[in-house]
């Protein structure tokens, strides 16, 4: 455990916190959602149901329980990059069976879980962390933090398709905001186009192809907020620097 951190975990036991804090920091929930859980009695103190949001308690001291489940010690914040492999899930366990991008992560025994998700069949950049906040926020809507693709699209695009796409397409569920588009490659069969969209709709990038007429044949994610893939290999993993936490953290007003 790095020094930050070690002090950062004793910290957290030597002072009371807020329970919505603490159960952030579990990476349970986001702060917001515990003052939920707290307002509908799911949440009990050392065998009394706390009700108060604002409530304090020492974390690793006090014995804090979920759903009558008592929650994990401190322990240290992870916050890692992964390159995802096509066919795999972003999910914590699948029902029918499929490769988990946890299942990548052979040396982290702690539970993390993917920062929003990337589809079966896209590749690239997914963090995973158990910092529950952080990954709230990022994926929250209002922060607008950019997510770049490199997109491959069947069929040669045209110059009315790429500026639908740079201004915005109108998609079921409202429409898609707009895209900062780079033609990378132009040809036959295929093109190649970078793409910059803030927010994070399910299956955005394919369904504005789509809208604009185009079907995807490739999708990998090379850039979230600061953060780019670089050349991690498919299917590697590595921990994010410091210096790469608080930049992320000040994007969504961290720190
Ligand atoms: N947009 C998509 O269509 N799929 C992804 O996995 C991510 C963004």
């Amino acid at each position: 455990m790095r020094k930050r951190e070690k002090k950062k975990a004793a910290t957290a036991q030597d002072q009371p916190l807020r329970l919505n804090r603490i159960l952030s920091l579990a990476g349970l929930c986001s702060r917001r959602q515990a003052d939920q859980w707290i307002l509908a009695g799911r949440v009990s103190v050392n065998g009394r149901v706390v009700r108060e949001v604002g409530t304090k308690a020492f974390w690793g001291r006090d014995r804090i329980l979920v759903d009558g489940k008592e929650i994990s010690r401190p322990s240290r914040r992870l916050y890692l990059m992964l390159n995802k492999p096509f066919g795999t899930i972003c999910t914590l366990s699948d029902p029918q069976g499929r490769p988990l991008v946890t299942d990548l992560l052979h040396d982290i025994n702690e539970r993390v879980y993917p920062v929003g998700r990337l589809d079966f069949d896209t590749m690239g950049l997914l963090l995973l962390t158990n910092d529950g906040e952080w990954a709230y926020r990022l994926t929250h809507p209002s922060y607008r933090i950019p997510r770049v693709y490199k997109v491959t699209v069947s069929g040669v695009i045209s110059p009315k398709a790429l500026r639908d796409l740079s201004r915005g397409v109108s998609l079921e569920d409202g429409p898609s905001g707009p895209a900062s588009i780079t033609l990378l490659e132009k040809g036959p069969s295929r093109s190649v186009f970078r793409m910059t969209i803030t927010r994070g709709k399910s299956r955005q990038v394919r369904r504005m192809a789509e809208a604009a007429g185009y079907r995807v044949i490739h999708l990998i994610r090379i850039g979230f907020g600061s953060l780019a893939l670089g050349d991690l290999k498919v299917g590697r993993y590595r921990h994010l620097e410091p210096e790469e936490v608080a930049v992320m953290k000040r994007l969504v007003g961290l720190s």
